[in-house]
């Protein structure tokens, strides 16, 4: 393809389980990526490490870039530089429960650095799509099932900044014709969650405790609900947001709710155990000053417009994870997660870990 109409992406974040998915998504579908990536004195690319190319060599369509969403600057000139056509702005402090340790970090960095994004495409002067990974966390403890429609009730740092970068994002949409989305995403996990997330934590604990390196799990509350879906289909739903006629906002979800104590049981069931309550004992330090009890996200906006549908639910969830856990510490896995995988998606453009 010809380098004038060769697409270009930035994505913040791209180390991230998001980023990692999107860049494959993206890359897949032609497109160039360039990725931002903090500094830090380890390599903190492993998600992205199988896609990754030495920049010397011809035609290679990866590149990464340091700098950090508190550095307005080093944002400004990056975005000068790349001059790309769509920036998927997923770089966050994404983990909630931290968020109440450092909220000062993370207004800064989850809801000053969208601004400062924002301020660098306005000040560009170029026509560049703009998606924002906004969160289900913002409806806090509204009723469910929360839609586009939905008022917040923010119920952590966390997500009182992401508020705030849903509310710039329109603003900057509205005031400036600025091609901006929000994408209002509920849970969405994978085999490349973080271990800090509840999901992994279980589905990696549960191999541990299989393979004789672990006895316990240590975890908080068990009775809030979630809405978890699948992240490679998240990421499909954030690229057909900026390829729609007009900016708009789409809440990406199931429809499906469960809790944590479901989820724990469901996934030890699968791993082959009897009972969970052996395994699990609560600490109070994994509890939040303010929880969200349930989340149940009401998609049907981004059907109709885009024909989203996730067919990945919960119990395909728990069993897609639990495979790649057992896999990753040398056990055999139980299998049905494999065969769901390329039941499911014979056209998968990512790699299964
Ligand atoms: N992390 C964690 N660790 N959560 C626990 C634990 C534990 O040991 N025990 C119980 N939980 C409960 C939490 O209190 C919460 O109600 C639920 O498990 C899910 O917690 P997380 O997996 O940490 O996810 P989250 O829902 O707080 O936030 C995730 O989803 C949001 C979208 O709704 C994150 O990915 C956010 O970045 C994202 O915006």
């Amino acid at each position: 393809m010809d380098q004038n109409t060769i697409k270009k992406a930035l994505i913040t974040g791209i180390a991230g389980q998001d980023g990692s998915y999107l860049t494959e998504f993206l890359l897949s579908k032609g497109y160039e990526v360039h990725g931002i990536i903090r500094w830090d004195s380890i390599f903190t690319t492993e998600r992205i490490d199988h896609l990754y190319q030495d920049p010397h060599i011809n035609g290679v369509r990866l590149f990464l870039h340091y700098g950090d969403m508190t550095d307005s600057g080093n944002l400004e000139k990056l975005i000068n530089q790349i001059k790309p056509g769509e920036i998927y702005h997923l770089a966050a402090m994404s983990h909630v429960k931290v968020s109440f340790d450092m909220p000062e970090y993370t207004a800064n960095t989850d809801a000053l650095g969208t601004l400062r994004i924002l301020e660098a495409i306005k000040n560009s002067g170029s026509p560049i799509k703009f998606y924002m990974a906004a969160s289900s966390e913002m409806f806090g403890t509204s009723a469910p099932p929360q839609n586009e429609t939905t008022p917040f009730h923010p119920r952590s740092p966390y997500a009182c900044a992401k508020v705030f970068s849903y509310h710039i994002t329109r603003l900057y949409r509205e005031a400036y014709g600025i091609f901006a989305a929000n994408g209002v995403l509920f849970n969405h996990e994978s085999t490349r969650r973080g271990p800090t997330f509840v999901t992994k934590k279980i589905t990696r604990a549960i191999a541990r405790i299989k393979a004789g390196l672990d006895k316990k799990i240590y975890l908080g509350n068990l009775s809030a609900k979630r809405d978890w879906g699948f992240a490679p289909e998240y990421i499909e739903a954030m690229w057909r947001m900026l390829q729609q006629p007009l900016p708009d906002d789409f809440v990406i979800a199931t429809g499906e709710t469960c809790s944590v104590e479901e989820f724990l049981e469901e996934a030890f069931k699968y791993a082959g155990f009897n009972d969970w309550k052996p395994y699990v004992e609560i600490d109070k330090r994994y509890f939040r000053p303010a929880e969200v009890e349930v989340l149940v996200g009401d998609a049907r906006k981004a059907k109709e417009k885009f024909g989203w549908n996730p067919k990945i639910k919960i119990h395909d969830l728990v069993k897609i994870m639990i495979d790649a856990d057992f896999r990753a510490l040398g056990l055999v896995p139980p299998g049905e997660g494999d065969k769901i995988l390329k039941e499911k998606f014979p056209n998968r453009w990512w790699k299964i870990d």
